[in-house]
């Protein structure tokens, strides 16, 4: 069926639609309803639903008798390991898995803080969880000490899982000694955890604390699938939000295992025996849902890729990852493409590999810049596809979809709309704006399945952050517009989140760190536009009379302090100091206006501006 029809059904009856799409699920008990809608503006899928989604991810395959099929190839060019696991496998490990958390005490709708890397264990760990109604945190791995504390205070998690350390290009992360350090400063005190001893980084496991993974599961019973309601959460995964207090976005189970589905065949458009591979990391949403859930709920093989695009050990590895197993369906950020293209303009090494078995290119997380996306359509002569969406959505709000027919690729557009999602651009005042004029994008409530429908513990943070800005509407705090064939571009956020190399920050969260320093009286970071990572951040710093250190010396405890606070993915690498941040005459600093002149974009002096030589010594700090 033709997108235009399919979209068409689901706006004629929505209602019909998730119900159809639901059916592909296997329920425990069907739902008493499939949309309840008497709590407005919050929403539940299938409420009344029983289910368990890791049985729909793992279980149900090896009863269909797909257990032999590799559910996860796992391929690390950074340790040089390769392993499968069957459906059959994962099985047996994830049960052994959830009865090692039964044992220490982890019952339904208790919080398992993940931090682990990219490696087998990371998918069981989430699967266990789910096998028995416990809520998996899963934290990303370049996050410092701080921030992990901060999540582990938030979730309260029972139990915390982590890998002895995590592997980067030339060196090897000690995520334990990163773990002990975010529970020293939390408030709560997780009582035990599970260790996964790598073999590049042995730890010192902490007497009645830390349990050794391997002896745990080891001895540990199988325990079978326990039923949840389909509204109950199947996981937290913390976000950057505009206050610098990361927020933690909640999915539940049906809504999520009923849209991620459907998104296989509509979106992917995959076969039951093809491989989908999304070269991401599991501590992002896309790993949650692309690397993890979705293509084995589907069925499919999922590659786990523990390296980089690049530097591991060259530019290579995304090509030979997808000759050699045989990936149908690629899904990255523009960014690692851009890495590749910066190593091998020419696509010699894309020459190398036939990759009989590569259909089509999706790309998210950022703006595909139409230079990239072009390169890629030329070079690798399969569709490239951007698509757009947010840890919120957990599946694409904007696309192309390969099952209902591809429309003809704008570069530079994330596609139209997803059936399932009516997307307006709005002015401030909510009203409707003419075709390619910009404004802020707005998805009309209900939010389709499969979206977050509150954060942790604060639904009211999820009414102010999202609901209250476009009454009937949820923001979506990107700024685009949408052209006269409904084509969705998007072009930047509308608060201070900024993407560096397809990460989410808070540009808000780093100026809390850059405050802290005794020097500094004030201080502005925005982002800066670069061309590997899309954006960067850089802080503008206004120091008090009588500094303690040099200006030097400054600049570099607030490069440091932000590594150590936010972690190294912040990719923050220089203040300036200067004698005054450019401000309204009420005071209100003008980040906007220095994100321009940063960029080296046509901006308006405010009439509001207190004193327009702060902007002069702006220009002349970045020349
Ligand atoms: N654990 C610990 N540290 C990590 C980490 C992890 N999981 N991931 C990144 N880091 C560290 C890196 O080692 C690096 O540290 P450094 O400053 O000491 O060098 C820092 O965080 C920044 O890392 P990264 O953003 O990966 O930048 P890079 O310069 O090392 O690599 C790219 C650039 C483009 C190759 C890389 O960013 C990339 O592959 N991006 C794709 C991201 C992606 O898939 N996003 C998901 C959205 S779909
Ligand atoms: P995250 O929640 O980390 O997935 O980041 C979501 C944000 O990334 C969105 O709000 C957008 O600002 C940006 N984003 C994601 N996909 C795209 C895309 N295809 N084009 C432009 N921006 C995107």
């Amino acid at each position: 069926m033709s997108y235009d029809l399919t979209y068409k059904n689901w706006i004629d009856d929505p209602i019909s639609f998730w119900e159809e799409r639901a059916e592909n699920i296997s329920w425990i008990k069907k739902w008493d309803k499939v949309l309840d809608d008497k709590n407005k503006p919050f929403y539940s899928w299938f409420p009344g639903g029983e289910l368990n989604t890791c049985y729909n991810c793992v279980d149900r395959h090896v009863l269909n008798g797909r257990g032999d099929k590799n559910a996860i190839i796992y391929d690390s060019p950074i340790t040089n390991k390769k392993t499968a696991l069957t459906y059959y496998d994962l099985k047996n490990y994830v049960s052994k898995a959830a009865g090692a958390l039964v044992e220490l005490g982890v019952i339904k709708g208790d919080r398992v803080l993940i931090y682990m890397p990219m490696i087998p264990e990371t998918i069981v760990s989430m699967l266990a969880c789910a096998r028995i109604g416990a809520i998996h945190s899963v934290v990303f791995g370049g996050f410092a000490a701080s921030e992990l504390a901060s999540r582990i205070n938030d979730a309260e998690p029972k139990v915390i899982i982590a890998g002895s350390c995590g592997l980067e290009p030339g060196k090897i992360i000690n995520y334990k000694n990163i773990l002990d350090k975010a529970i020293s400063y939390s408030d709560v005190k997780p009582s035990k955890c599970i260790i996964y001893q790598r073999e590049e980084l042995e730890c010192t496991l902490i007497k009645d604390r830390d349990y050794n993974w391997e002896e745990l599961i080891n001895k540990a019973k199988e325990v079978d699938c326990q039923p949840v309601l389909s509204t109950d959460p199947l996981y937290i995964l913390y976000t950057s939000g505009t206050t610098g207090v990361p927020k933690g976005i909640v999915r539940d189970n049906g809504g999520h295992a009923v849209a991620l589905m459907n998104t296989m065949k509509m979106t992917y458009g995959m076969e039951k025996n093809d491989v989908f591979w999304a070269a991401s990391d599991v501590g992002w949403v896309v790993g949650h849902s692309y690397i993890v859930y979705a293509p084995l709920l589907y069925g499919n093989t999922s590659i786990l890729y523990e390296g980089k695009p690049v530097g591991t050990p060259n530019a290579e590895q995304f090509w030979r990852v997808i000759d050699e197993h045989k990936v149908s369906v690629m899904f990255t950020a523009p960014t690692a493409m851009r890495a590749i293209r910066r190593e091998d303009p020419n696509g010699k090494l894309i020459n190398k590999y036939k990759m009989k078995s590569f259909r089509n290119l999706f790309l998210a997380g950022e703006r595909a810049d139409p230079e990239t996306v072009e390169w890629l359509q030329k070079k690798l002569s399969i569709p490239v596809i951007d698509h757009w969406w947010q840890t919120e959505t957990g599946w694409s709000i904007a696309g192309n979809f390969v099952d209902l027919g591809l429309f003809p690729i704008k570069p530079g557009s994330t596609g139209k709309a997803a059936p399932g999602y009516i997307i307006h651009c709005l002015d401030k005042n909510s009203n409707k704006l003419k075709a390619n004029q910009l404004g802020t994008l707005a998805i009309k409530l209900p939010l389709p399945p499969g979206c977050s429908p509150t954060i942790w513990k604060n639904y009211s943070l999820y009414k102010e952050s999202y609901l209250k800005e476009f009454p009937g509407y949820y923001s979506t705090s990107d700024a685009g517009f949408i052209d006269d064939d409904d084509y969705i571009s998007v072009m930047a956020r509308t608060d201070d989140i900024i993407n560096c190399a397809g990460h989410r920050l808070s540009t808000g969260s780093m100026e809390e760190v850059i405050s802290k320093h005794q020097d500094v009286a004030e201080c502005a970071v925005v982002g800066i536009k670069d061309k590997l990572k899309g954006q960067i951040p850089i802080g503008f710093l206004v120091l008090n009379n009588n500094c303690i250190s040099s200006h030097e010396e400054i600049i570099n405890q607030t490069v440091k302090s932000i590594r150590d606070s936010i972690g190294a993915v912040a990719s923050y690498k220089k203040s300036i100091v200067v004698n005054k941040l450019p401000k309204t005459r009420s005071g209100k600093i003008l980040r906007k206006t220095i994100s321009l002149i940063v960029d080296r974009e046509k901006y308006e002096v405010p009439a509001t501006i207190e004193d327009s030589s702060a902007l002069d010594e702006i220009i002349e700090s970045i020349k």
